[in-house]
């Protein structure tokens, strides 16, 4: 699809009333009354994205709905429902003026002109495609209730990720209720990642925006892209067919997972032949066509979206007809399942074969630094792994209350690859857990200590002190590269890193899954 509006265009915005002119520099004049954007869904991805968007322009009036009253609260209050750098100031900035938080769902949905619906989108875990399909249960009650209570055309764009083909499904559902009101639908997804919300928002890499090639939907593509020109250069605004726009979410994120299980597959093979990983993924990321970026071997990766994408991309293609595409990027799912296995049975192989009764202090359980998030992060199946040879977890994250830490470990395990054997954790194993609020709190007395998030401050620990108020021998796995292994050495502990030369300590014990 072409750019109807490129760099030549000098945009001129003038608001009268609740009708917006924008005048353009080839002197066409653009009449459209959106001046109200409303968003369903107050989560991690709804709350800063319209924030920055309230931000951006001043102009537009943005509300953002939830039927959690919980959540809403909280966008409203002093602490908000999610960490992440640069949020609050944002928030502060537009909230009572042109951004609002409320749980007043159909109101403002009434009076939007652009509905844009990012709420939750998870894996099925029951009936028809459970373990692998998204479960658009969320999304349908959305659009049914936008058709229930629309009195005037709205543009619906889909901002959760959702499989291709959904825009078609939102459309019936929203023109067999219409009333004869108009809906175009756009799928825009987010590319945003955690813990850089609010960067990624203000600088993206690109913004993409699929529609109808229709003149209705090319109408639709137009007036969103309106709404991101505010800040973002035209250039980096792609528009794309509906389909197109939709899978490309979903490619994106698993070549992003693909690079981290490509790194962690070659961090086994680099422990066993005393190769470094981080030598072997810089010399491999300076090449211009693979690049640096996301190439950090880990105990895996976590996060909401990347294991429920990908296998929602699985089953797009096994309902294709594509066996061979949804075993290759099932693989994907199944090298950080093994990461994670092969990191439990290090540590329980290198402590002489058990953990039973040790107190092993676990640093970090959020999926990654700079956010509080524990959605599928690693550092539940460690856990789990660790409780299951019946040590004592002392958990210390700077983000993560206990509250959320007991919840996600006495949790039901969804086993993606056998969803039939689902074993929840008997409530007693969870009692041998305890979550303390600082690193020497966790490691006093420890037999060991896990290193599962990357966080800034588990460089800079004395670990002179920490090695001296612990059980010896004293070890040190780190899931994250993130300590000087040397430094660690010297003082007397016993130290794994992921994908690095082994301890002669280490070298002997089993560690493959
Ligand atoms: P989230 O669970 O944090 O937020 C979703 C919100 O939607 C919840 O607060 C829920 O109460 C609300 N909701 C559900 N049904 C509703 C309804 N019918 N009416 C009103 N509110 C409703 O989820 P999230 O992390 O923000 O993700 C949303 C979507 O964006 C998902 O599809 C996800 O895959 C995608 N995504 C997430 C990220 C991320 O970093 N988290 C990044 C890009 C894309
Ligand atoms: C990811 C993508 O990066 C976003 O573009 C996307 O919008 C988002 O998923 C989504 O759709 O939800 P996010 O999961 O927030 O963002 O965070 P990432 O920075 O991608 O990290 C994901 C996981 O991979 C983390 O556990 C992280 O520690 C791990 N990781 C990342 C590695 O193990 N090694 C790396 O080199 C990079």
């Amino acid at each position: 699809m072409q750019n109807h509006l490129n760099d030549e265009f000098v945009f001129r915005y003038k608001l009268v009333g609740s009708v917006e002119y924008i005048k353009s520099g080839k002197d066409q004049l653009f009449l459209s009354k959106m001046v109200k954007i409303c968003c369903i869904g107050a989560g991690y991805v709804g709350g800063p994205t319209m924030a920055v968007i309230a931000l951006k322009c001043p102009n537009i009036q943005v509300a953002v709905v939830d039927i959690s009253t919980a959540r809403i609260n909280a966008w409203n209050s002093d602490t908000l429902p999610i960490y992440e750098p640069g949020l609050d100031e944002v928030v502060k900035k537009c909230r009572g003026k042109n951004l609002s938080f409320s749980t007043d769902v159909e109101k403002h949905v009434a009076e939007s002109d652009i509905v844009f619906v990012s709420v939750n989108t998870p894996t099925k875990t029951q009936g028809l495609g459970a373990g692998k399909a998204a479960d658009l249960t969320y999304w349908e009650s959305a659009a049914r209730m936008i058709a229930d209570v629309a009195k005037s055309n709205k543009i619906v764009v889909e901002k959760s990720t959702v499989p291709v083909k959904t825009a078609e499904a939102i459309e019936k559902i929203l023109t067999h209720n219409s009333k004869g009101i108009n809906f175009s639908i756009l799928s825009n997804p987010e590319f945003l990642a955690e813990g850089t919300a609010i960067s990624d928002l203000l600088n993206p890499d690109r913004v993409l925006i699929g529609g109808r090639e229709t003149p209705e939907g090319k109408k639709a593509i137009e007036a969103l892209r309106d709404v991101y020109a505010h800040w973002v250069p035209v250039d980096r605004i792609l528009c794309t067919n509906l389909w197109s726009a939709e899978l490309s979410k979903l490619a994106a994120n698993a070549f992003l997972a693909q690079r981290i299980s490509s790194v962690n597959a070659m961090s086994a093979l680099c422990e066993a032949t005393g190769a470094d990983v981080s030598q072997v993924a810089h010399a491999v990321g300076k090449d211009t066509r693979i690049g640096p970026k996301f190439l950090n071997a880990s105990v895996g990766f976590g996060g909401s979206c990347f294991q429920k994408d990908i296998l929602n991309l699985v089953y797009i293609c096994e309902c294709n007809g594509l066996p061979e595409v949804a075993t290759y990027w099932k693989q994907v799912i199944k090298v950080n399942d093994y990461q994670k296995t092969r990191f439990v049975n290090r540590i329980v192989s290198s402590m002489f074969n058990t953990v039973s009764g040790k107190k092993i202090a676990v640093l970090g359980f959020a999926f990654k630094k700079d956010t509080g998030d524990t959605r599928e992060t690693p550092a539940i199946d460690v856990c789990k792994g660790l409780i299951g040879d019946k040590a004592k977890l002392s958990i210390y994250d700077p983000q993560v209350n206990q509250d959320q830490i007991q919840r996600d470990l006495s949790m039901k395990k969804f086993d993606w690859d056998h969803p039939v054997h689902l074993q929840p954790m008997s409530p007693t194993s969870v009692k041998d857990v305890s979550v303390v609020w600082d690193a020497y709190t966790a490691t006093k007395d420890a037999h060991g200590i896990c290193i599962l998030t990357e966080w800034d401050e588990f460089k800079n620990l004395d670990y002179q002190k920490i090695f001296n108020d612990m059980q010896k021998p004293a070890f040190v796995f780190d899931g994250r590269n993130v300590v000087d292994a040397e430094k660690l050495r010297k003082i007397g502990f016993i130290v794994y890193s992921i994908g690095k030369p082994l301890d002669d300590w280490l070298k002997d014990m089993p560690a493959v899954a």
